[in-house]
């Protein structure tokens, strides 16, 4: 049984997964989150989070390989994010991944992040499989992709300033909440069902997401209600706008792109995919709709493993780790 460590440090999660290679399937996967540490700041703190990574993954090693009873020499290889992300925090994972795979003479290959969360869905929906539309909405990351087979991707839309993770976050934090504000923000939002605010529907003729436009009316409505919206009620009419408009953006071009393609089949996946108004919209849009279990959605490692198997199934070129990469379009992913 051919085993194999996936490592992912993108961003604020160290996470790692062991892997069969042969049957595609998680054997265990943990996770280290940061979310307290950088709450302190109101977001996430590339160097804090660097130092936290490099901390952290000889932990989680240690603890996944007693749990499983797993020897490392029993690893036939090692695959990493190498982007996108923040490059501290994806050079830690790649030197220990590097560190790894040397002392243990196997090969070391790299993982493009976008493409593992808009492959996840199928980790974990064995019926899924391409073509399919992926939206994949996180902190990070906004794009509507055509998955037309593994390794090939045509991007319809993404954002051209926030994600909508961040749209979310950076509301609830003008809001008061804590980092990250997104699932607090939609828990008050699901609150009520109507609200007396109205936002706008940005970039209507556009095939592109924007959301800055959005963090400015924002916070511009927020400084005309200051008092009123010391009202609860008010304040969840607000959220609740909120969330409508973000997604309501969302939508628009899932819509449009369903009717272009005349693809069927949607996999929403990325921390936002747990949002339950966005999982209603998609509902309601009379297609065949698929989301990652809740622990992939979020950032992960299981699902950084399961690219690069898939990857490999489906005949695409292995991917040698050489630099990390802050941008990796995932049609550079494109060629078997
Ligand atoms: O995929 P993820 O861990 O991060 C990146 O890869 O960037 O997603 C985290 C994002 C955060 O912005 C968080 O606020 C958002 O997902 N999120 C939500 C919900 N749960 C998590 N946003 C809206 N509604 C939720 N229920
Ligand atoms: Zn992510």
């Amino acid at each position: 049984l051919k085993k194999s460590l996936a490592i992912e440090t993108s961003c604020d999660e160290s996470a790692l997964a062991i892997m069969s290679m042969d049957s595609l399937e998680v054997i265990d996967e943990c996770i280290a989150s940061q979310i307290p540490m950088h709450q302190l700041y109101g977001g996430v703190v590339p160097e804090l989070a660097a130092r936290e990574h490099l901390r952290s993954l000889p932990i989680l090693l240690k603890e996944i390989t007693v749990k499983n009873n797993l020897s490392l020499s029993e690893l036939s290889e090692i695959c990493v994010t190498t982007g996108p992300g923040l490059k501290g925090c994806l050079l830690m994972g790649v030197c220990f991944a590097e560190g790894l795979a040397t002392a243990l003479n196997i090969p070391l290959f790299a993982v493009n992040h976008i493409e593992a969360h808009l492959l996840a869905p199928m980790l974990d929906n064995q019926n899924l499989k391409p073509p399919y539309l992926g939206l994949v909405v996180s902190g990070g990351h906004t794009e509507l992709i055509q998955v037309n087979d593994i390794g090939h991707y045509q991007v319809i839309s993404r954002t051209t300033d926030d994600a909508a993770g961040e749209a979310f976050d950076k509301s609830a934090h003008l809001l008061g909440f804590p980092y990250p504000g997104g699932a607090s923000l939609a828990k008050i939002a699901d609150s009520v069902d109507s609200s007396q605010f109205e936002l706008p529907l940005v970039m209507k003729d556009s095939n592109d997401f924007s959301f800055s436009g959005l963090k400015t009316a924002i916070s511009l409505m927020i400084k005309k209600n200051q008092e009123r919206l010391q009202d609860t009620q008010i304040k969840a009419e607000l959220c609740h706008a909120i969330q409508s408009s973000i997604i309501d953006a969302l939508i628009l071009k899932v819509k449009r792109a369903i009717k272009k393609t005349g693809i069927k089949k949607v996999a929403v996946t990325g921390g936002v995919a747990a949002n339950i108004a966005l999982r209603k919209a998609i509902q309601g849009l009379n297609v065949e709709t698929f989301y990652p279990d809740f622990i992939h959605c979020t950032d992960n490692a299981g699902m950084i493993g399961f690219a690069k198997a898939v990857r490999t199934q489906a005949g695409c070129k292995d991917l040698p780790v050489t630099d990390v990469l802050a941008r990796w379009p995932v049609e550079e992913m494109n060629f078997k």
